[in-house]
């Protein structure tokens, strides 16, 4: 893995570094402007390190809007989710405010502050969830697993509840981080949305339950639920969404009483 390196604002206009600012093309009046708006986010320095890279500057993530990397300021370390050049949108403001409105409900990073081309949120130090399952192993494996996929299902149900659709849960292999205190956190509210139709129970159901890999590995670590059972549960929770049928849900995933 590549080497971390903290570079200070002062420092971030060269070559190598500015070409993840502005990934992906080094542009210096397009960097210059955007170290201003990091300083307006009270950003001192940035960190580039993860198990991701940007050509070859190692960052927590990348994907086809942003890039992900960590980011100090005086409240200590943070994400900051940079908007890439080349991206299909204008600003970071229209996710900015999908992020806060999860907030609201106790889901995502937590938001702190933004700018045309930054969101600055809580750092979620942790393990995407289906690396998180595969890597656990002997006792107590199970019920660790069941509490944080429960905890999954309730974010889920609250999303559901205020309306915001997440838009990306049924292939979520890069949008749940599980901490070190096994809490999970859903991230990227990039494709999220308050006019359709919301389906995050659903969907991640589908992901973790039915149709992935993730679900795979999850069948092997809690063992097997009722596939038909819970197609069933998700179709009359689609018809009519509540609580009642959301637990279950719940019941068939085995998760109610956890
Ligand atoms: N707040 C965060 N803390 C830690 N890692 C994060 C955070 N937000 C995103 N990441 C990592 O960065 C990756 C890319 O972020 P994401 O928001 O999905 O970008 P994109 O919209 O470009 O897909 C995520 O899959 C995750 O691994
Ligand atoms: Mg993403």
């Amino acid at each position: 893995m590549q080497q971390s390196e903290t570079v200070p604002l002062t420092q971030l206009l060269d070559e190598r570094h500015g070409r993840v600012i502005c990934y992906p093309r080094y542009d210096l009046r397009e960097l210059r402007r955007r170290v201003k708006e990091l300083k307006k986010l009270g950003v001192k320095a940035v960190e580039f390190a993860g198990g991701k890279t940007a050509f070859d500057v190692p960052v927590l993530g990348k994907g086809c809007v942003g890039i992900v990397i960590v980011a100090l300021t005086d409240r200590g370390k943070v994400a900051l989710k940079v908007r890439r050049v080349d991206a299909d949108r204008a600003g970071m403001q229209r996710e900015a405010e999908l992020l806060r409105r999860a907030n609201a409900v106790g889901v995502g990073p937590r938001l702190l502050g933004t700018t045309k081309n930054f969101i600055l949120m809580e750092f979620v130090e942790g393990t995407l969830l289906p690396q998180w399952v595969e890597m656990l192993e002997g006792r107590g494996t199970r019920s660790r697993i069941r509490r944080v996929l429960r905890e999954v299902l309730e974010q889920c149900w609250r999303l559901d509840e205020s309306g915001l659709d997440h838009g990306e849960l049924s292939r979520a292999p890069k949008h749940v981080i599980v901490d070190s205190s096994d809490n999970p956190c859903l991230v990227d509210f990039e494709t999220a949305s308050l006019h359709r139709r919301v389906s995050n129970v659903t969907s991640i159901c589908q992901y973790l339950f039915i149709g992935s890999q993730a679900a795979k590995t999850i069948k092997k670590k809690i063992g097997e639920i009722n596939r038909e059972e819970l197609i069933r549960a998700l179709r009359t929770y689609k018809q009519q969404r509540t609580r009642e049928n959301f637990e279950k849900t719940l019941g068939v995933c085995g998760l109610r009483n956890v």
